[in-house]
């Protein structure tokens, strides 16, 4: 199921310290810059109700079951979409975001162990099936993510505490991710390289007149 609108959904994914964000606001520069219009959000957040569950899930100071967190997340999510996401694909914006359903597969399922279908079963009720035109998915070793992550921040969120083995299997997810639309991008190369490989594959989606569905 699509949007039913006529805008591209792009999503960026990896684990930590891939450098994420840097693409995303790279990306939205340059198709800015290109006059198409732009909506760039982060997962969790971007709505009061996800902003409130972004803050339980990450912050909370003791431990959850990966359950409770894959209803918070999707708490989150299931908002964003219906006032965010939707709305501006339908208007025919590009909606660039910075984790999605991949990160719930990623971190509740491999990482916590969560059973893969139940989990895409809520995905879906969650999100009504809206599904990304392109997923690029950022790929970094454990270890290198990690230090980028030590030298740039100095709080940790719950999932970044997490040990060197839950990462491993986080990565592993995302190594093995696949389906439409799914680019798997080299996130040790310099900045400009990821923005160029990216910026490839997004052009490609964007200029399709109309977002197909899937
Ligand atoms: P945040 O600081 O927003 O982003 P990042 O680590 O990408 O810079 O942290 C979001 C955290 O939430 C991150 O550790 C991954 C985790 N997460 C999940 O476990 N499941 C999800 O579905 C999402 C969207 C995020």
């Amino acid at each position: 199921m699509g949007a039913g609108g006529s805008g591209v959904f792009v999503v960026v994914e990896g684990p930590e310290g891939a450098g994420k964000s840097t693409l995303v606001r790279s990306l939205a520069a340059r198709l800015q810059a290109e006059g198409r219009p732009v909506v760039t959000v982060r997962e969790p957040g971007g709505t009061p109700v996800a902003e409130a569950a972004r803050k339980v899930v990450l912050k909370f100071p003791h431990d959850m079951t990966p359950a409770a967190e894959l209803f918070l997340f999707l708490t989150a999510r299931t908002d964003l979409v219906q006032r965010v996401i939707r709305p501006a694909l339908e208007a025919g914006d590009v909606v660039i975001a910075d984790r999605y359903n991949l990160s719930t597969m990623a971190y509740q399922v491999a990482g916590g162990g969560l059973p893969f279908d139940e989990v895409e079963q809520a995905i879906r009720l969650a999100t009504g099936g809206l599904v990304p035109d392109v997923t690029l998915v950022l790929d970094i070793p454990v270890a290198v993510g990690r230090e980028r992550q030590r030298a740039a921040r100095k709080v940790q969120d719950r999932f970044e505490r997490q040990d060197d083995a839950f990462h491993r299997r986080v990565l592993e997810a995302y190594r093995h991710a696949q389906g439409p639309g799914v680019v798997h991008v080299d996130a040790t190369q310099s900045k400009k390289a990821v923005l160029d490989a990216a910026w490839k594959e997004v052009l490609a989606a964007t200029a399709l007149p109309i977002r197909g569905s899937s």
